[in-house]
């Protein structure tokens, strides 16, 4: 898809929730993430980081879901925790997007965390652009101690979004209907 015309790239990018192996290549994912770097950014602070959950990992990111949801509800089954360990096997790789925004005299923390979720999309596109399946997931275990934990994400750090890719199984999902776009034209 590459050399493909950037408005189509926006227009033609759905969300992939079956993704399976194989996980896009480290070449490939080190082009997205640069790309993704592009995002604007008020002070080129670039308050954000990756956390790359590959493969092998996954399993242990599984677990600290599992505790940290046995942390939140001390009743919770089996079923339940099998159910929250079994996100992190969504997808063959999942990247942490991670707003790290830091005091400054101009740019405020919202502007910082706003770059960031800019930079997450940018993952997303870019991965589409690649022929990457991607797909932007939140969840309350992004704030959970135990998973924060297991990950390093500091104090003042936040989870903007875990992005599952991979390689987009399932049906083709259909095309967003075009809508128009909420405008107050001021002419
Ligand atoms: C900040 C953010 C968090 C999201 N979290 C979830 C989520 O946890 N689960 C989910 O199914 N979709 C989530 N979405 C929406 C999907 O990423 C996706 O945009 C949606 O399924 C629509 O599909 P599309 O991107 O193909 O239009 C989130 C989107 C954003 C921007």
């Amino acid at each position: 898809m590459s050399g493909a015309d950037p408005l189509s790239v926006l227009r033609d990018r759905r969300s992939r929730a079956a993704l399976a192996l194989p996980a896009p290549p480290r070449e490939t994912l080190q082009e997205i993430l640069v790309a993704a770097c592009s995002a604007p950014d008020h002070a080129r602070l670039r308050p954000w980081r990756f956390i790359v959950v590959e493969e092998t990992a996954r399993e242990a990111l599984g677990d600290a879901f599992a505790a940290a949801h046995a942390e939140r509800e001390p009743n919770a089954g089996a079923a339940d925790l099998r159910r929250t360990r079994a996100k992190a096997l969504r997808a063959p790789l999942i990247v942490v997007v991670v707003s790290a925004p830091r005091e400054h005299p101009k740019v405020p923390f919202w502007e910082q965390r706003a770059s960031a979720a800019c930079v997450a999309y940018g993952v997303v596109l870019a991965a589409h652009a690649r022929g990457v399946g991607a797909m932007w997931r939140t969840g309350w275990y992004g704030d959970a101690p135990k998973v924060r934990a297991h990950l390093g994400i500091d104090d003042g750090e936040e989870v903007m979004g875990w992005v599952y890719l991979g390689t987009p199984a399932g049906a083709e999902p259909a095309p967003r209907p075009a809508a128009e776009p909420p405008v107050t034209w001021l002419g």
